[in-house]
């Protein structure tokens, strides 16, 4: 069974009365273990296609089965529930808190779903190490270099044991060397760790170090 199948999938953007259709008819399945790049060229519907798949938007019309079970038509908390614990996300900008330190930024997740704060320290701390992050648990982000911010976000995501990553051009803020740095350990986290990553991307060269790449062009996406 697949992990993640769209059928049909659109989305139509109503802005002011002007329809636009961003999405048109997307058919798309994920295994579970795969290391998968979406790559297109800027306003072709990657990042579109990624919040129907987190959760954090609906098509406007399709199919959308995760695990096996139709998602289309949950009500939003259902959604949100999937949301916080089927799928980890990694932004281009990080979205790490300011005032917080390195380990309450990547405990965030473990304490909206109330797990008790010790333990959730402990698992936010194994993450770190798993990131080589651990060194800087007390800094804060502006202390970081983006490289290590992103590690961070990784981390973050990671933390409650999601089905899913979710990575929305996790390299488009650093610098060539950064980004294949953070790129290495996307593939080692597949490799030895078994993670089902989508990468979003419109860089090649992020996109030839995965297992599979689709390409999105104007709502659509070919194999
Ligand atoms: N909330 C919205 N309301 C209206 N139109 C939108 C909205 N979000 C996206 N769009 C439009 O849908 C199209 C696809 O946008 P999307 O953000 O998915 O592109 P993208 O491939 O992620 O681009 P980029 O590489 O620049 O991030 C664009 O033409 C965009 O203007
Ligand atoms: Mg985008």
């Amino acid at each position: 069974m697949s992990l993640i199948k769209l059928e049909s999938l659109t989305k139509i953007y109503d802005i002011g009365g002007n329809k636009f259709s961003a999405l048109n008819g997307v058919d798309f399945e994920l295994q579970c273990g795969e290391l998968i790049a979406v790559v297109g060229m800027s306003g072709s519907g990657k990042s579109t296609l990624m919040n129907i798949i987190g959760f954090l938007d609906r098509a406007t019309t399709g199919s959308y089965f995760f695990s096996g079970y139709n998602v289309s038509h949950l009500p939003e908390e259902k959604l949100a529930e999937l949301r916080n614990t089927k799928i980890g996300f990694v932004f281009q900008s990080f979205f790490l808190l300011p005032r917080a330190n390195v380990v309450q930024n990547v405990m965030l997740p473990l304490f909206y779903r109330g797990v008790p704060l010790l333990q959730a320290k402990e698992i936010a701390m194994q993450m770190l190490e798993r990131v080589g992050m651990r060194y800087l648990a007390n800094h804060r982000p502006n202390q970081l270099s983006g490289g290590q911010q992103q590690r961070v976000a990784i981390a973050r995501a990671l933390v409650g044991n999601p089905e899913v990553i979710l990575a929305d051009e996790p390299t488009g803020a650093l610098d060539s060397k950064t980004g294949d740095e953070v790129m290495e350990l996307f593939t080692d986290l597949n490799r030895n760790e078994k993670r089902t990553i989508i990468i979003i991307t419109h860089d090649k060269e992020i996109s030839h170090r995965c297992q599979r790449t689709v390409t999105i062009k104007d709502g659509k996406l070919y194999p």
